[in-house]
């Protein structure tokens, strides 16, 4: 290619964004490293440390802790003193950053970006074959990533908002309902609700054998065992009838076949039961999805990787896409003979669809 008709100009600005774009991905990895090794929490702890200061207080090596330190500040993460070569993680970051339990926090997506590039050579083969990838089949970490930053909307949502916001859905919780969660994953939010409401009955399924045991471990953990059975099967396949509320959580467009999910959803209802859909928030086309999501770009990098790959390893292989948008989610759930369709919620990141039959 010639350059005599480019705009030189542009193309530096474009080669800056692109650098940007490259430090980004490299940060997510060493985002991935101050989570593991504790460094974000310590410098949450701490006021301004040196790289030494930080080695001792976490039980790491120094020469490799002053590099990470340079990197974070080079980023923009950390601020640097020259004046005694201390680094300080601002509280605001802290509050992204260093734990899980802060309603801002976005740390637990940074091993799920890392888990992406582990499956990069997979997913090469699968543009050239148009095979499937199965959740099951991506790395670890992707299952670690999924739960904790998908729990953090939960949390901040779910209760409070969310099941509030649906038809009735909050007394009968309270009263005592049986509730579904199909394609559960580690379980987190169902978990949420089995603490709030604890004369309900849950039980969650997933087709991904390790998940459901991670999600039984939680629920020992927390000790909603009484009220919550985790199981593994395919969200057509599970028996249940008479069912209040069937949940699917950021779930429901991985699926190859969500019209016959939905349709087995229905007839598992009772007839005054509700389906949930908790979806990822997302314009109608492309168009309106760029220019209204900020995490367009992660969205449409996950489910090229996740979410698409997913679904066409099943049958059918429908293949919505995480950022299908309410009117193709509604178009399937008519096509599964649901009658009444409104969106009830919604937050930065999810869309909740509540259907009845
Ligand atoms: C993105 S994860 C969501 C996990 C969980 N609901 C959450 O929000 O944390 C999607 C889950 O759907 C499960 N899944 C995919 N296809 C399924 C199917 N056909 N039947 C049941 N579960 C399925 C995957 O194994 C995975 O755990």
């Amino acid at each position: 290619m010639s350059t005599a008709t480019l705009d030189l100009e542009k193309v530096g600005a474009f080669a800056q964004q692109v650098g940007a774009l490259l430090a980004g991905g490299a940060t997510t990895a060493m985002m991935v490293v101050g989570d593991r090794t504790g460094l974000y929490a310590a410098l949450a702890a701490s006021g301004p440390v040196t790289s030494a200061q930080l080695a001792g207080a976490t039980g790491t090596a120094e020469r490799y802790v002053r590099e990470w330190l340079a990197q974070q500040a080079a980023v923009g993460i950390l601020s640097y003193d020259p004046a005694d070569q201390t680094f300080t993680l601002p509280p605001e970051h802290a509050a992204v950053l260093a734990s899980d339990d802060s309603p801002a926090s976005m740390i637990g997506a940074a091993p799920q970006i890392s888990g992406l590039h582990r499956r990069t050579d997979q997913l090469v083969e699968a543009f050239r074959s148009g095979e499937g990838i199965a959740w099951g089949d991506q790395d670890p970490t992707t299952f670690e990533g999924a739960e904790r930053f998908f729990r953090v909307g939960y949390r901040n949502s779910l209760v409070a908002e969310w099941i509030p916001a649906l038809d009735g859905v909050h007394e009968k919780l309270q009263a005592g309902a049986r509730v579904l969660d199909i394609g559960t994953g580690h379980g987190a939010p169902l978990l949420l609700l089995a603490e709030a409401y604890p004369n309900s009955q849950f039980v969650g399924y997933d087709v991904h054998p390790a998940s459901v045991d991670t999600a039984r471990q939680r629920a020992a953990e927390a000790g909603v065992s009484d009220r919550v059975r985790f199981e593994v099967n395919f969200c057509q396949g599970y028996p249940d009838r008479d069912v209040d509320v069937v949940m699917f959580f950021d779930a429901f467009h991985d699926l190859g076949d969500p019209v016959g999910a939905a349709t087995h959803a229905r007839r598992s209802l009772a007839a005054d039961g509700t389906l949930v859909l908790v979806e990822p928030r997302a314009g109608d086309d492309l168009a309106s999805t760029l220019a209204t999501v900020p995490v367009a770009a992660l969205g449409y990098a996950a489910s090229t990787f996740l979410c698409t790959a997913n679904s066409l390893s099943q049958p059918v292989g429908r293949a919505l896409g995480a950022l299908a948008g309410e009117a193709a989610l509604r178009e399937v759930l008519s096509e599964a003979g649901y009658r009444t369709i409104r969106r009830a919620a919604e937050n930065d990141f999810n869309m909740v669809l509540e259907a009845r039959p």
